[in-house]
């Protein structure tokens, strides 16, 4: 699809600023890990509440390698990729996808080295341990019995370890996730909960719940955006039709709850929220869009959702997000929310938000494609 030439020029210009400040975040916190950004500073002693973000700078680095050539970026993804391997056995996080699908799976789609896949297979193997064989689902991070929206983009890695080591019970398992998220988690007007909570002895549904928006019966946006770009790559991978179905569901629930800016508050149902924005939800969404825009075959709707997606982009590339006119300021892109209620990274750069503005940049400019699932 046309791109316009001043939108690539403002990508490029904007990649280069991106990595002026990574290359500042690796030189001034070596072998650091950031989550988000305190006054705009990587550094501080803020609570994590879960770890799930190593993946972002690895991929951040394999981005610019990417797009520059250069072998400085890819030495150092590799150095950061192999401080947190050790992470692909780690049966106490839901993240493995988040952590392991930018950063080593890109190594391996560059390199083809076999060592290299075997890392991501067995990261995918233990994703698939937090199955619950009577709920159907993979378990959050918190409980048994909670199921999270953002799963959604951890299943791209089960899919594909199933796919590599021929294990149909693993294919089950993350086809039966996507089933159940899709029955409880998915509303009928293509909104979406951000957790389900069952009953772990029956199996039973109990109720929808949230962690990060505003209520339980509310739209968290960046888990929102989770959706629209987990169910394409659920689509992807398993080329069931239904997943398509519904990625377009979320994606046009959120075109049409978002401002005309396209980046939505934190939670489009709390009224009067303290921040006006959740940037990262908007770069989330703007890659998925891509993706999507790529996988439907509906012309018309693929022209939707690309022409959103640039007119996303166009807004955080504006100074007002993009921290290229905020001296000082360590991230790329700013306004982002972690964890509103406890008051995590209110209004700065959040690894992830930077990360898939990266992604999606790249996708602009036709560096890289939407989704490989091979
Ligand atoms: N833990 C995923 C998120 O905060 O969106």
């Amino acid at each position: 699809m046309v791109v316009d030439e001043q939108l690539i020029t403002k990508c490029r210009t904007a990649l280069s600023f991106a990595a002026g400040q990574l290359r500042h975040l690796i030189r001034a916190y070596p072998d650091f890990f950031p989550m988000y950004t305190h006054a705009g500073k990587w550094t501080h002693g803020g609570e994590v509440w879960t770890n799930w973000c190593e993946g972002f700078l690895c991929g951040q680095l394999w981005l610019l390698h990417r797009y520059t050539r250069e072998d400085w970026w890819r030495e150092r993804a590799i150095h950061y990729c192999r401080l947190m391997e050790p992470r692909k056995a780690d049966r106490n996080v839901h993240d493995l996808g988040f952590l392991f699908w930018p950063s080593w799976k890109r190594w391996y789609d560059l390199s083809g080295e076999q060592d290299v896949k075997n890392v991501v297979v067995e990261a995918g193997r233990t994703m698939g341990l937090r199955y619950q064989e009577r709920g159907r689902y993979l378990q959050s991070f918190l409980s048994a019995d909670s199921l999270f929206i953002d799963i959604m983009m951890n299943i791209g890695i089960v899919f594909y370890a199933a796919r590599q080591i021929n294990d149909e019970n693993l294919w089950r398992v993350a086809c039966d996730h996507c089933l159940t998220t899709r029955r409880f988690l998915v509303r009928g007007d293509g909104s979406t909960a951000h957790e389900g909570i069952f009953d772990t002895q029956s199996g039973e549904f109990i109720r929808q719940s949230t962690q990060q928006g505003w209520r339980p019966d509310s739209s968290w946006a960046r888990g929102q955006a989770w959706a629209l770009y987990g169910f394409g790559t659920a689509y992807a991978c398993t080329g069931d039709a239904h997943f398509l179905q519904t990625a377009q569901s979320c994606a046009d629930y959120y075109i049409e709850r978002t401002p005309v800016s396209g980046v939505p508050p934190n939670d489009w149902d709390e009224p009067h929220p303290a921040h006006p924005y959740e940037s990262s939800a908007a770069a989330v969404a703007a890659s998925g869009l891509l993706n999507l825009a790529s996988l439907c075959g509906d012309v018309t709707q693929a022209q939707r959702y690309h022409g959103y997606a640039l007119r996303i982009i166009e807004t955080l590339l504006d100074p007002l997000f993009l921290a290229s006119n905020t001296p000082g300021w360590e991230g790329i892109l700013m306004h982002g929310v972690y964890h509103e209620r406890k008051h995590l990274g209110v209004d700065e750069s959040v690894m992830w938000g930077d990360y898939f503005l990266l992604e999606a940049l790249l996708k602009v400019i036709g560096e890289i494609k939407g989704l490989d699932c091979t």
